[in-house]
């Protein structure tokens, strides 16, 4: 499995990380794209920088690197996560305005028919930001807002991080047992 994990300039920043932490323990192989200010809320939020964050990766590449392999098609990937996607992102996602190697891998996935899922953050939403949701959606991408349930009782930020890496892994099928499942025994914030 290989993914590609697009980090935009939303708040949230730590879903990232910890999805990037989790990927990396599952073996799946990572790609990791910043926008300048994906890069720059995952220092002000988590204190971490892009070196940081190699340590998790396979490869990084620069926003502005429209010649990077995940710029193309040809290049091997199963999917692409954008966590946190800003209002910024999604629109350029919606409209295939792809001006930067975040936005134009996202284009490309959805072109070859592979499997897109973003992580939006913003509240509350205009009816431009629900409109470019729908319009992605109707695209084929995962619309899957940084929301996570509180039903398995989470007892810390890493319970929350681990419910949201959960339900992306699981839009992957990837397997885990980050959370409990409905209907089985608790794990995550245990009563
Ligand atoms: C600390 C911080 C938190 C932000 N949180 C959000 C957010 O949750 N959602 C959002 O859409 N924009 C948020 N923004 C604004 C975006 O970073 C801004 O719109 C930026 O242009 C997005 O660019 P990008 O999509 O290329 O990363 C935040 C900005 C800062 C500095």
């Amino acid at each position: 499995m290989r993914l590609i994990v697009g980090i935009s300039g939303g708040s949230g920043a730590i879903y990232a990380v910890g999805l990037l932490q989790i990927l990396k323990l599952l073996g799946v192989e990572t790609h990791l794209v910043m926008t300048r200010m994906g890069e720059d809320v995952v220092k002000y939020e988590c204190g971490l920088d892009r070196g940081d964050l190699m340590e998790f990766v396979k490869q990084s590449y620069s926003y502005d690197d429209l010649y990077a392999p995940i710029a193309s098609g040809t290049f091997k990937i199963d999917g692409m996560v954008v966590i946190p996607c800003s209002m910024k992102t999604l629109a350029a996602i919606s409209t295939g305005y792809s001006d930067n190697l975040l936005s134009r891998s996202a284009d490309v996935v959805l072109k070859e028919g592979r499997k897109l899922v973003v992580v939006p953050r913003e509240t509350p939403l205009s009816t431009i930001h629900l409109r470019n949701m729908l319009e992605l959606s109707k695209a084929g991408a995962v619309i899957m807002p940084a929301t996570p349930g509180f039903y398995t009782n989470p007892q810390s930020i890493s319970d929350i991080v681990a419910i949201m890496a959960g339900k992306v892994l699981d839009a992957f099928n990837i397997e885990h047992d980050l959370t409990d499942r409905w209907g089985e025994e608790r794990k995550v914030g245990e009563r």
